[in-house]
């Protein structure tokens, strides 16, 4: 039996709240201050992960408590503190490899400082999540009958781990491309990086709204709190992939434009006759891609650190992609604001889409 752990965190203060009712009484300020003094905690056992190779695994979720706020705004050190005691449980436990969920993946240098201070494997599961995340942008172009290669693209958080080996992947098929965040020279040295690789040029900005208005497809990987893509950015008939955890784009995009397909990257299927012991809000049986990316490498029997720090070359990209098909993950279709995305929902869109085209060039007349 191979094992694993993952490290998993509040991404906001209700979510203690909705966890554990005793919290519900206690203002958010206090219940901040609380858990920031907690230990990690097991939060479940995971069981019944099969490949289809035959072997198995076991794995638990650790709790790693602060918030995607806490975990941004409180002094580094003490962030890296908790996220090591929380690795360090995991080997207490058995586990041979542990992945970082969320922003225990984005303090510091991803990674790289709690392999140091363990005594097994560790992964930030980047790797997977961006394979996912480019096989969801192309299924969701084939749905939306948006050619990829024609496209212009935008990535939010484009200089991030995630998002610069999306922009640089996506880079040798697109049309053309916006890169977005707050850092210029960050943004500058990528868009360089970018056109010696494929040749393309891509355009940068720090306006993450101008950068999606022209976008037929964006790619939502930027590491703020809270959500920052609103309804009015965004073009008809434009895909979106929102891969961030919190979610960058705002749920009033869901309410406000029915005529844009907004999808969450990185939703995965995990072979076997998986019990995760925990709500995250899935399905049953699928996962985050991070949290595959630690099954696959166990079931692999690959104890060793994989994706770490933040450039990731497309190789790993590659090689965890076959790893994932040789066990039996895959892509868990698409979805959106905690529902399915059933061809019903597509065509509508698109219907949805032509008719804003047709009202705005009716409008410019
Ligand atoms: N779906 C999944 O399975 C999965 C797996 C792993 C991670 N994630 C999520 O993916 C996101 C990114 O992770 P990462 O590891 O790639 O992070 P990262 O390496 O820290 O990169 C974050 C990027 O976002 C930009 N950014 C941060 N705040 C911004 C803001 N307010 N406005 C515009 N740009 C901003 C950063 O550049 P500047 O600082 O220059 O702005 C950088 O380009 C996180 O939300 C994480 O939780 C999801």
């Amino acid at each position: 039996m191979e094992r694993f752990a993952f490290i998993i965190h509040p991404l906001e203060i209700e979510d203690v709240a909705r966890k554990f009712p005793s919290a519900r009484r206690m203002p958010a300020s206090w219940l901040e201050t609380v858990i920031r003094r907690c230990p990690p905690i097991k939060a479940s056992h995971i069981t019944g992960v099969r490949s289809l190779q035959g072997t198995e695994a076991e794995g638990w979720f650790i709790g790693c408590l602060l918030t995607a706020k806490q975990m941004m705004e409180l002094p580094e050190e003490e962030v890296l503190d908790k996220i090591i005691k929380a690795a360090r449980k995991a080997e207490q436990l058995g586990a041979g490899i542990v992945g970082l969920g969320a922003f225990t993946a984005v303090v510091g240098d991803a990674g790289v400082t709690v392999a140091d201070n363990v005594g097994i494997a560790v992964t930030t599961g980047n790797s997977y999540t961006v394979a996912t995340a480019l096989e969801g942008i192309h299924y969701a172009a084939g749905l939306m009958e948006v050619s990829v290669e024609n496209a212009s693209v935008t990535v939010l958080g484009a200089t991030g781990s995630i998002g610069s080996a999306c922009a640089r992947i996506l880079a040798r098929d697109v049309g053309s491309m916006t890169l977005a965040a707050r850092s210029v020279d960050r943004l500058e040295a990528l868009a360089d990086r970018i056109k010696t690789e494929t040749g393309l040029g891509p355009q940068v900005t720090t306006d993450l709204a101008a950068a999606c208005r022209e976008a037929d497809i964006v790619v939502a990987v930027t590491s703020a709190t809270g959500a920052i893509v609103e309804p009015e950015w965004l073009k008809p008939g434009a895909i979106v992939c929102d891969v961030a955890r919190p979610r960058n784009v705002s749920r009033r995009v869901a309410e406000a434009r029915r005529d844009v397909l907004v999808f969450e990257g990185g939703v995965v299927e995990v072979p076997g006759d998986v019990d995760f012991g925990l709500d995250f809000g899935f399905p049953a049986k699928t996962a985050y891609a991070c949290m595959a990316e630690t099954m696959i490498l166990a079931l692999e029997g690959r104890y060793e650190n994989f994706t770490l720090g933040r450039d990731l070359s497309v190789e790993q990209v590659d090689e965890i992609s076959r790893l994932a098909t040789r066990h039996g993950f895959r892509l868990a279709g698409l979805r959106s604001f905690e529902r399915a995305v059933s061809p019903e929902w597509i065509q509508q869109v698109k219907e949805n889409a032509s008719k804003a085209r047709r009202e705005t060039i009716a409008g410019g007349i």
